[in-house]
């Protein structure tokens, strides 16, 4: 997959869906960044490819008029090379400059892709995936920079990793170290991403690329509910199923930048990696500093090949594997049926209810440990309250899986509150320089994760409860960002390190977890989808998406994030109404409709539900079961964008194309309304399908060209002759479709 001219000194890397090509630049020996996109040729020499004319401007060599590096694309610019836009990495000399000058050295090819220790990252074996790392010497110093790039064998993909030596004696300071730097010819792109905020995450964003930096990116610690580590390129005629589209994600969750610069030259300069604000590293003798690993895909099949290419990718080659067959528990969780108010009788009567109900795993959320009433205490003192629980987390847990559920807990490790033993003995493992104002959020400060013995502290404790009690998940929650960076463990010089070693610290307590509890399912969340990032699904398979449990709400915010991530890492639960973030009142059947496009579970008291309720909740669960591997094994389509109109409508298709599921969700009820109709997509044109809620028979191809022909969505009166009430507001549909034979 990796081709090497050694005459033009030209690299091309291509499995047959994607190439990408660059070169090394005569004279200058600074990389060259040539191609990517669809597959082309090899062909003996790339310099068509080569764009030079002579402009005016700065020059790298004396007599020429065509070196100037402000309009070349490059794989790693630095500052002092005439390349005046954002530099791809940036170290600061000894003598105080800032020039640097990394010329190619050599490359070492090699096959397959172990996991790295503590940074998570692809993994696949010889025959996935070839490596090629290029090796590039700095000019004025004894400084390595390696550029790593993986090639897989069945994705458009390529990830990217660096990593940057010194073998001499004397410090640098590593103030900005990306992970990709991707020039692009600009091809009249929009940009696109997810923003959002609490409760309202991966909102979908996209518009036209301007000229000048657009970036986004996280300066609290965390990757962010503002923000998700991931941009899309595309021209404007890109649609889901139709067009180009050049996407980046980071394997990362903490600080991180994703930016593109496009210039007076129409060259857009992708970048992603660790944001440069706050960060500065210090790179002693013998030191080394190794990215994040990016991940670039290129899609001829629209934003939904995109999508199906991260899904597939990620699930194939970074999600603990462990888990990607695994069938994963349906679950409960008490957070929004108690809240802190709860006994070990409460909980139990929720666990028996949740057994007859047909539910695999019982969650206990906040609220367990410390003195733990409200959100204003107790962080860090992972002990069990034995007000609420008499019998410890151990009786509680013991007594929930001999009724036959598996148990579950919830833990905060990166927290402290004030009031606990652990701040009394150590205040200053907290996040903050204690000479300044430190904020609190929700009452809680930030433990200094940056230092391995607070790591090892939290693991002590988390050990202590796991070890004594049965317990098969945990959910990780972290309800805060990091506000005032600084730890009293690091020299001034070194605090510029401090948010990186945080999320390192993270990195060690699950690899410490996991090690030990290797059975443990995890979900990660952080006050809902405020760290939902690729690197987190390398160690927690899934994660909580956000705090908002509204079914509608919740469409947009499951459709924005399955731009990137599958639906088995997508949490998601049916939850109460009036719904606790937004009041809004939708059926049960609705609430069900939305969760199961994810991991399924609910969150409300189900202690109380009449025989009724008990009955559809019965009958969701079996139906989710019945549907749960094509679900999360399927090949996922987007339909109908929430965010475009009234309408919602995704499917998942098994790969073989034997069955499909499909969902329909329109928000508001509209009076006397225009017929609707839904095209379907990924099935096998020339399968008869069995469309199952319907009793019909339809052709693949009808069901894609003509569609589903919806009806029953208006009355004019309450209910028809048989009985059949109208659909109001927040109604949807399941079609189940199985292959007729
Ligand atoms: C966060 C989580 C919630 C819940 C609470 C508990 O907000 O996202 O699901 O666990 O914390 O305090």
């Amino acid at each position: 997959m990796i081709y090497f001219n050694k005459k033009t000194l030209e690299y091309h890397l291509s499995n047959g869906k994607i190439s990408y090509i660059f070169r090394v630049m005569e004279a200058t020996g600074i990389m060259e960044q040539l191609y990517f996109g669809a597959a082309i040729d090899n062909y003996d020499s790339y310099d068509f490819l080569i764009e030079r004319e002579s402009k005016p401007g700065n020059n790298q060599i004396e007599g020429s008029q065509i070196t100037n590096l402000d309009d070349i694309k490059q794989e790693m610019p630095v500052y002092g090379t005439t390349d005046f836009r954002q530099p791809a990495v940036e170290i600061v000399y000894p003598s105080g400059d800032r020039i640097s000058h990394f010329a190619y050295d050599r490359h070492v090819i090699s096959q397959g892709k172990a996991p790295i220790k503590g940074l998570p990252s692809t993994f696949g074996k010889a025959e996935d995936v070839e490596v090629l790392s290029i090796f590039l010497k700095d000019r004025y110093s004894d400084l390595e920079i390696e550029l790593r790039y993986a090639m897989y064998q069945a994705f458009p993909v390529i990830t990217r990793q660096n990593v940057i030596r010194n073998a001499g004696e004397q410090s640098h300071q590593l103030e900005t170290f990306l992970s990709l730097n991707l020039d692009l010819p600009n091809e009249n792109y929009d940009w696109l991403h997810l923003h959002g905020a609490w409760a309202r995450e991966a909102q979908l964003s996209r518009d036209h690329l301007a000229v000048g930096i657009q970036q986004i990116g996280s300066t609290r610690g965390a990757s962010s509910h503002m923000h998700n580590p991931f941009i899309s390129l595309c021209p404007p005629e890109t649609t889901e199923t139709q067009g180009k589209a050049y996407s980046f994600s980071l394997i990362y969750s903490g600080n991180f930048l994703a930016q593109v610069q496009l210039d007076t030259y129409d060259i857009a300069r992708v970048q992603l990696g660790i944001n440069p604000f706050q960060f500065s590293w210090e790179l002693a003798q013998n030191g080394s500093f190794t990215t994040p690993e990016a991940v670039m895909v290129y899609s001829q099949e629209g934003l939904n090949g995109m999508s199906q290419t991260y899904h597939e990718f990620y699930q194939a080659h970074l999600i603990n594997q462990k888990w990607v067959h695994q069938t994963r528990p349906v679950l409960i969780n008490n957070w929004e049926a108690t809240y802190f108010d709860f006994d070990e009788e409460k909980i139990l009567n929720i666990a028996k209810k949740a057994k007859d109900l047909g539910i695999d795993l019982f969650v206990l959320d906040d609220g367990w440990f410390g003195t733990r009433d409200t959100d204003n205490g107790s962080l860090g003192n992972w002990a069990p309250d034995l007000r609420k629980l008499p019998n410890g987390i151990s009786g509680l847990a013991t007594k929930i899986v001999d009724l036959g559920l598996k148990f579950g807990l919830w833990f905060e490790p990166e927290m402290v509150s004030v009031d606990t033993p652990l701040f009394a003995e150590h205040p200053d493992w907290r996040i903050g320089n204690p000479d300044k104002h430190i904020s609190h959020g929700r009452n809680q400060f930030v433990l200094d994760f940056s230092r391995p013995e607070v790591v090892e502290n939290i693991f002590e404790q988390i050990d202590k409860v796991l070890s004594q009690a049965p317990i098969s998940y945990i959910k990780w929650d972290m309800n805060r960002y990091i506000s005032e960076g600084y730890s009293t463990a690091l020299a001034a010089k070194n605090q510029g390190e401090l948010c990186h070693r945080y999320i390192l610290g993270v990195y060690d307590l699950y690899e410490k977890i996991l090690e030990k509890y290797p059975d443990l399912l995890i979900e990660s969340c952080a006050g809902g989808g405020g760290r939902f990032d690729p690197a987190l699904l390398y160690y927690a398979p899934q994660a909580w998406a956000s705090d908002d449990t509204d079914a509608v709400e919740r469409l947009k915010i499951q459709y924005g994030t399955s731009m990137v991530y599958p639906l088995s890492a997508i949490g998601s639960h049916v939850s109460e109404v009036p719904n606790h973030q937004v009041g809004r009142l939708t059926p049960l059947k609705t609430r069900a409709n939305v969760a199961m496009l994810g991991t399924f579970g609910y969150e409300l008291d189900i202690t109380n539900f009449s025989d009724e309720e008990s009955a559809e909740i019965r009958q969701q669960i079996a139906t989710f079961k019945g549907y749960q591997d094509l679900i999360h094994s399927g090949l996922f389509y987007r339909l109908k964008s929430p965010f475009e109109g009234n309408e919602c409508a995704w499917m998942v298709v098994a790969k073989d194309q034997t069955e499909a599921l499909v969902g329909w969700y329109q928000v508001l009820a509209k009076p006397n309304p225009a017929y609707q109709r839904i095209r379907l997509a990924g099935l096998n044109p020339d399968k008869n399908y069995r469309i199952e809620s319907i009793s019909e028979e339809r052709k693949g191809k009808d069901l894609m060209s003509i569609g589903l022909l919806l009806g029953e969505n208006f009355l004019g009166r309450p209910e028809n002759e048989q009985g059949r009430p109208m659909p109001g507001d927040f109604n949807s549909r399941l079609f189940y479709l199985s292959e007729k034979i």
